[in-house]
């Protein structure tokens, strides 16, 4: 593995019929002002207890607690904006033919900075649906939220501990992977499974692995580079690289 490349010397690998996937994390929203979730100090899940918040039984058991801190992060989410890395994934974007965002963030981020080509694995905050008749986009007036044509309970769009990732969403991000030859890994600890599968199955089928993540992940094993430098930073210097080789 190679550590910190320059970002011409990343951009050289690329030519405009590469297929880029990129697989996005937390990290990419720190920089907005979002808290990721594994930071020992500030990260969510060392504030607030994941098995309480993040599963269905405890949605069923106290729908009022759990909406009351899925509206606690919509509401904060709102507060902040894209930064420069979501900003350069936009950028790189149009640069390839074949690009894919596959992201595990539920904040929006990517979409507000204008994404189009993108994956949400996760789900997305700003989404409900209603648990018994599955209606989606119910509007909310109080906390926990009931289907206005059903009553049932209206939940967050949103993958919980246990559950399944929406199907098609897997399965093309699997494929997508699968076939890329350049796979960057951003702003994720790269633990939650089964996201964290993607950059092995693309190093496995020959794509160059690019880590961009100010510390060391599990991907970083067989990664070719690792860019230890923060993706607002790092993301529109190697996009610079990019526009330069590409587009002379
Ligand atoms: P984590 O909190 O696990 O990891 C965030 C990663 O971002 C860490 O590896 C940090 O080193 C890195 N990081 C921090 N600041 C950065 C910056 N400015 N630029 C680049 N990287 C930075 O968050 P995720 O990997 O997204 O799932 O977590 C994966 C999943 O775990 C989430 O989607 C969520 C959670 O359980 C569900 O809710 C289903």
């Amino acid at each position: 593995m190679k550590i910190n490349p320059s970002p011409e010397e990343l951009a050289s690998l690329f030519s405009p019929n590469s297929k880029v996937v990129v697989l996005t994390g937390a990290g990419v929203s720190a920089e907005s002002g979002v808290a990721t979730f594994r930071d020992k100090t500030t990260g969510l899940w060392s504030r607030f207890n994941p098995k309480e918040l993040a599963n269905f039984t405890s949605f069923l058991k106290d729908p009022k607690l759990v909406w009351d801190w899925y509206d606690f992060r919509k509401q904060a989410i709102h507060t902040v904006q894209p930064n420069p890395g979501h900003f350069a994934l936009v950028e790189m974007e149009n640069l390839f033919s074949d690009f894919t965002l596959v992201t595990q963030n539920i904040d929006n981020l990517h979409q507000r900075a204008g994404s189009a080509k993108i994956i949400e694995l996760h789900g997305n905050i700003e989404r409900n649906y209603c648990i018994k008749c599955g209606r989606f986009k119910i509007e909310i007036e109080e906390l926990p939220p009931t289907c206005e044509s059903c009553g049932g309970l209206v939940r967050p769009d949103v993958v919980w501990f246990g559950e399944n990732l929406p199907e098609d969403a897997l399965r093309i991000a699997w494929q997508k992977s699968e076939e890329c030859t350049i796979f960057m890994v951003v702003g994720t600890s790269a633990e939650v499974f089964p996201a964290a599968r993607l950059p092995y199955e693309a190093s496995k089928n020959g794509a160059t692995l690019i880590v961009i993540n100010p510390d060391e992940t599990p991907v970083s094993v067989v990664s070719d580079f690792h860019v230890f430098e923060k993706s607002g930073i790092f993301l529109p210097q190697l996009v610079n690289a990019l526009k330069k080789k590409l587009n002379g």
